[in-house]
């Protein structure tokens, strides 16, 4: 079974107020690319990965990586642009799966992206890592208009884990429509697929904030690797 890894790493991430795209912020040393890349690399089974970096980059060079492993494609306007980028430069190479792993995501854990592959392949079947929610939700815009039931809400993290193919078609077909796409999954679920929600650790956080990188900071300097 082949199994690519992508990681949308061309956003500008506005909601840091950094000049420098959160991505390649600098956690102990290494940028924040780098711990998710490592995460990544180190994952059983995961045979290629493929970077989307934005056309105005000037960070990404400055990583090394190991180009039968690593290749790097230019991303787009939107998140999905960017993936589907990829795909469609992967589409070559007949990859069985494709994971689409956030490159803001650096918290990861392997045996969590180890789960969620065999949790997929087993049932043959696409699936996200996500995470019950665990606060009381409120819709509102200054006061509360209703409290949201939260037993069956789940927060979507990445990796997302999907056939090539049909996540390509998703995202064509999402485009198309005008789907909103803020994920893979809800490409795939607008398409009419059946997605599975495979729980995974809720401390692998989207580094969106100033105080997500604190928290960020904090996890990598206690962590194993
Ligand atoms: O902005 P947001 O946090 O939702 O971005 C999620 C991921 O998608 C980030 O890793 C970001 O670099 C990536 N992205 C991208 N191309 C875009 C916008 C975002 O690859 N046009």
């Amino acid at each position: 079974i082949k199994i690519a890894a992508i990681v949308p790493a061309a956003g500008i991430g506005s909601r840091m107020q950094s000049a420098i795209p959160k991505q390649y912020l600098t956690i102990n040393h290494k940028t924040i690319l780098e711990h998710t890349l490592t995460r990544l690399a180190s994952v059983k089974g995961i045979d290629h990965i493929c970077v989307a970096i934005s056309p105005d980059d000037i960070w990404f060079s400055n990583i090394q990586l190991e180009p039968t492993r690593f290749s790097q494609v230019l991303g787009g306007k939107e998140r999905a642009d960017s993936v589907f980028n990829a795909l469609t430069y992967l589409k070559e190479q007949a990859f069985d799966w494709v994971l689409v792993h956030d490159a803001a995501r650096p918290l990861v854990q392997v045996d969590d992206i180890e789960h969620l592959i065999t949790q997929c392949i087993s049932h043959n079947q696409g699936g996200i890592l996500a995470s019950k929610v665990k606060d009381t939700i409120k819709r509102g815009d200054t006061s509360i208009k209703e409290t949201v039931p939260r037993d069956d809400l789940w927060q979507a993290l990445t990796p997302q884990m999907f056939k090539p193919d049909e996540l390509y078609q998703a995202l064509l077909l999402g485009a198309k429509q005008g789907a909103v796409i803020t994920d893979e999954a809800s490409a795939m679920e607008f398409s009419g697929h059946a997605v599975m929600l495979v729980a995974g650790r809720s401390d692998n956080i989207k580094i969106t904030t100033p105080e997500d990188l604190t928290l960020a900071e904090f996890y990598l300097t206690n962590s194993k690797d």
